[in-house]
């Protein structure tokens, strides 16, 4: 089912002592649609992702999601809405195997939850992981423990997880780092079916190519605010972005 509400940052702050990494923010995300959210280091894009996710408390500002004010919600209660975030450095759990942490992320899925009530959560949930496996290219690997993979493979296992808990609001920090081209590829695939599937997609990545291959829309953000936004081939040509992006060369 698609959800026809958009995701609203409504004057988002927040400060850490002398630093502003969000100053009065608004943003809309809508179904359906990859928004990027760029810049440089320190620009304040994971904690925008760590504010949606409930992992951080902004200072002021509201965040809305179908009717629901997800600033003071706690992180569990936003898992359960739907929304799941992947993080810069990978949590998944190292000792389980590839099979066992889809699994874990399966219980957490409206379709599987609710086949608990039907006594079929076995079907349910194994359907979901075979096909999230073959479409990650998982299968081989689901009896090993995720400390023996390739990083790439442990990333794969991480966005594994976000499509096993059937995530409505999927917020992906630098999913293509580290990535080789082939796990990149399917990396690419999995976002772009997902987006198709009427997911709202946040993604941070440096990478503009990425960017531009994902996203139908990009925030340039410079020390917490949006200097610049707009579809990424046209936000390139902008001058605020060659002058943040030139300095991120240096
Ligand atoms: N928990 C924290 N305590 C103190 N300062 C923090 C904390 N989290 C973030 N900051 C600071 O807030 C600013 C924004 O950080 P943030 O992690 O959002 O940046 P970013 O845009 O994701 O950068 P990067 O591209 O390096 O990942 C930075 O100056 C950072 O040092
Ligand atoms: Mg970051």
């Amino acid at each position: 089912m698609i959800d026809a509400d958009s995701l609203r940052l409504d004057r988002i702050s927040k400060r850490f002592g002398s630093i502003v990494a969000c100053n009065e923010l608004s943003m809309e995300f809508r179904p359906g649609t990859c928004t990027a959210v760029i810049g440089p280091n320190g620009a304040g894009k994971t904690t925008i992702l760590n504010i949606v996710a409930g992992s951080l408390l902004p200072d002021l500002g509201s965040v809305k999601w179908n009717g629901v004010e997800l600033v003071g919600l706690r992180q569990d209660a936003i898992a359960r809405l739907g929304i799941v975030r992947m993080f810069q450095d990978l949590k998944v759990f190292d000792s389980m195997t590839v099979y066992e942490n889809l699994l874990a992320a399966a219980g957490r899925a409206p379709s599987v939850i609710r086949a608990w009530s039907l006594g079929k959560v076995k079907a349910a949930s194994g359907a979901t992981i075979d096909t999230v496996m073959q479409r990650l290219g998982l299968t081989a690997s689901a009896n090993r423990l995720v400390r023996d993979l390739s990083y790439a493979e442990r990333k794969l296992v991480a966005l594994g997880r976000a499509m096993c808990s059937e995530g409505r609001i999927l917020l992906l920090d630098e999913p293509a780092s580290g990535m080789d081209k082939t796990s990149l590829q399917v990396v690419l695939d999995a976002v772009i079916s997902l987006r198709e599937s009427g997911a709202i997609i946040i993604i941070v990545e440096h990478n503009l190519s990425i960017v531009q291959e994902l996203a139908s829309h990009a925030l340039l953000l410079e020390e917490g605010r949006i200097i610049a936004a707009g579809e990424p081939a046209e936000l390139y040509r902008n001058s605020n972005f060659g002058r943040v992006y030139f300095s991120m060369q240096q």
